[in-house]
């Protein structure tokens, strides 16, 4: 198995319906597949638009679709949430993990993604699995600590087989919709110390893990990003939602 080059686009929480569908049929229209080339592209839309998207891209094996959370159990009394098993009863391929907006503003820890994680898994999607440091821990020196506890205490229970479809997520707090991204030598620093501590979890396979860079991605510093080694790709959110930038972003990784 060979590492995959991916980029994925994270919504959020953006676009309604019918603009949803708009911006992926834009895509389909104007993404030249023959430039993509053997990157992989995610589509992370909101929950209503999981299903539909799902059905307009069932034709165009190069674009996956995931969903941006889910519950860890897999049905029950959890009003207002989805499961993994939902998630793969409309044939998406992946589930976000992690993401710093559900750390922060919902509370989610490591221990609890963990959960979530085993879930996705055993429903046989991919987990995108985010972790990154905050403003305050870059700036007392702690960000390679931080990073590393999270992804010891999230993958300390997975297989080698289930390593080969977790994908990490590398996402700065202070980078996300901040415009601030980090520089090539920060995320690389960071990439390159992921992937040894993947490898002290699950050997080998940590060669074939792709390890994104997500925060403030745009298309005129991607390109950059990606020529690092250990930045298999990225986790776009704002630029995403356009279809020119995040074709420019996909283009810049298939080069
Ligand atoms: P931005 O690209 O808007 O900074 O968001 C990054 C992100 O959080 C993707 O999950």
């Amino acid at each position: 198995m060979v590492r995959k080059k991916i980029v994925a686009g994270n919504w959020k929480m953006n676009k309604s319906y019918d603009e949803g569908i708009a911006l992926v049929e834009q895509l389909l229209d104007e993404l030249d597949m023959d430039k993509v080339g053997e990157t992989h592209v995610i589509i992370s839309p909101p929950s209503v638009l999981l299903q539909p998207i799902t059905e307009l891209l069932m034709f165009t094996p190069g674009i996956a679709v995931a969903a941006q959370n889910c519950h860890q159990e897999e049905s029950g009394a959890y009003t207002g949430e989805i499961s993994a098993r939902m998630i793969k009863s409309i044939d998406a391929d992946a589930v976000i993990l992690g993401h710093s907006e559900r750390r922060e503003y919902f509370k989610e820890d490591d221990s609890l993604i963990a959960k979530k994680m085993k879930a996705v898994l055993a429903n046989e999607l991919m987990v995108i699995y985010c972790c990154g440091e905050s403003f305050e821990e870059r700036k007392t020196g702690n960000h390679i600590a931080v990073v590393e506890k999270q992804l010891r205490t999230a993958l300390a229970d997975f297989s080698t087989k289930d390593a080969e479809n977790i994908i990490v997520a590398y996402e700065p707090v202070w980078a996300i919709g901040t415009g601030e991204v980090a520089t090539v030598q920060q995320a690389g620093e960071m990439h390159t110390h992921i992937r040894k501590v993947l490898a002290d979890i699950f050997g080998d396979t940590s060669q074939n893990m792709s390890i994104l860079y997500g925060g403030s991605v745009k298309p005129d510093n991607a390109a950059e990003l990606f020529a690092h080694p250990d930045i298999d790709g990225g986790l776009i959110g704002g630029a995403s939602l356009k279809s020119n930038d995040f074709m420019s972003i996909i283009y810049a990784l298939s080069k």
